[in-house]
């Protein structure tokens, strides 16, 4: 076997909802199909040219447990030739399913592949149909709030005492003006798909824009909100990511197929590194991930010109940024914002971040690397690094 190079050729996503909101009468499935669709119709690519396709979800049950890559591809139009699989590693369903694809690419059994995700975190609440071992709590293997992603970063928190609740408001604060200002500069129109879907009254409509996001939210209303994980603690709703809906998708190529077929590659896949930590702190994964995954492309963190890190809690960017002495407000870490504001629909969040990073890249040309990262439920992180080759 030889390696062949990875680009990332286009990254899609349907807006993202919140749950119980735009998509409350869609199927789960049925967003992860219209990603699908779009990365074939706006590529020109022939369907039968995919060679694989892997899809997340956190929770594989009901409209997400048809073995999500093999029955959307199928309803995507995807020949029946081409093989589907599906992917769970929590919140970093996508970004495995695409270094899943991107591996299968390097190694040369395909030169073609799809990777994305889907939750519908309306209709599959987290933590649904889990049925946790008992093991885990008799044996202590994990403290019984280690499934508690809110706790968790509550327990970050008291790791880290320097990362205050004022300091997450203002992280928070960030994320919604950074985010409002993407859309003033139509940062998003690349990644966003129009979506049309069933109010509760059964008549169409079409969602063009994130519903989460809060642009008038203020310092002042943020530090009012609650702490629904613990009494007197620092993690709120305004401070966290939210409970979304959403699918995304990746279309992913050897560069020489890319080239072939007369598409541009956004950005080429370098490294890749996933890694586990204490459960009880999981939002701590992106730090050593990153160092494993810095390590293995031959980097630094300095080198690195944009950084897309996952905002399942402000907490948790903060500890990341505080350990590689990034300040708080740095201007390339989620220049467009990020989950605290457009929301986390667990399993999709991955390529969002890729799609934001290639976003970046295509008006930065002088940005060479970027690194999209994610903290992982059960104590997991998660980092890619890549290459601007526009
Ligand atoms: C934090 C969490 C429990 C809040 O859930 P919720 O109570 O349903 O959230 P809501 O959107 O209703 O917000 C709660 C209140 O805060 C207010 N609020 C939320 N964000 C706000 C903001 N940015 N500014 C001002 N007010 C805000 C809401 O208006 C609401 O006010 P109300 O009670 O007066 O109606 C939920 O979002 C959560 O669990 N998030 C984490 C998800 C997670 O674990 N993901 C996996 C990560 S690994």
């Amino acid at each position: 076997m030889s390696l062949h190079d990875v680009v990332l050729v286009d990254a899609v996503r349907v807006p993202f909802g919140k749950a119980g909101g735009v998509y409350a009468q869609t199927r789960a499935d049925d967003l992860g199909v219209a990603v699908v669709k779009a990365l074939l119709e706006r590529n020109s690519l022939d369907p039968a040219l995919v060679e694989d396709i892997g899809i997340a979800a956190t929770s594989q049950t009901g409209d997400q447990g048809v073995t999500l890559g093999r029955s959307i591809g199928l309803l995507a139009g995807l020949p029946n030739t081409v093989p589907g699989y599906a992917v769970d590693r929590m919140c970093s369903g996508a970004m495995t399913a695409a270094t899943q694809i991107a591996s299968e690419i390097a190694v040369g059994m395909i030169d073609i592949g799809i990777a994305g995700g889907v939750e519908h975190m309306g209709r599959h609440p987290i933590g649904s149909n889990f049925d946790v071992n008992p093991r885990f709590l008799v044996e202590r293997l994990v403290a019984p709030d280690a499934l508690n992603m809110g706790a968790t970063a509550e327990n970050l928190h008291d790791r880290l005492p320097s990362i205050t609740r004022e300091r997450t408001d203002a992280f928070a604060l960030r994320s919604q003006q950074r985010t409002a200002a993407a859309y003033a500069e139509e940062r998003f129109s690349m990644q966003l798909l129009p979506f049309a879907a069933r109010d509760p009254e059964g008549a169409w409509t079409l969602i063009t824009k994130d519903e989460p996001p809060r642009p008038d939210t203020s310092l002042q209303a943020l530090a009012g909100l609650k702490t629904p994980f613990r009494p007197n603690g620092r993690v709120t709703a305004g401070n966290a990511a939210g409970l979304n809906d959403g699918a995304t998708a990746a279309l992913l190529m050897s560069a020489d197929k890319a080239a072939a077929l007369g598409l541009k590659g956004r950005a080429r896949m370098l490294a890749y590194a996933f890694v586990g930590v204490e459960p009880e702190i999981m939002g701590y994964g992106p730090v050593p991930s990153t160092i494993k995954a810095l390590a293995k492309a031959g980097l630094t963190i300095d080198d690195m010109a944009v950084i897309e890190i996952n905002e399942a809690f402000a907490v948790q960017v903060l500890a990341f940024l505080e350990h590689f002495g990034i300040a708080d407000d740095a201007p390339h870490v989620n220049p467009y914002g990020g989950a605290i504001a457009v929301g986390h629909p667990l399993a999709s969040s991955g390529v969002r971040l890729m799609a934001n990073m290639v976003e970046y890249f295509g008006s930065h040309p002088d940005a060479r690397y970027g690194l999209t990262t994610m903290c992982v439920g059960l104590g997991m992180g998660a980092s890619v690094i890549w290459e601007n080759v526009r």
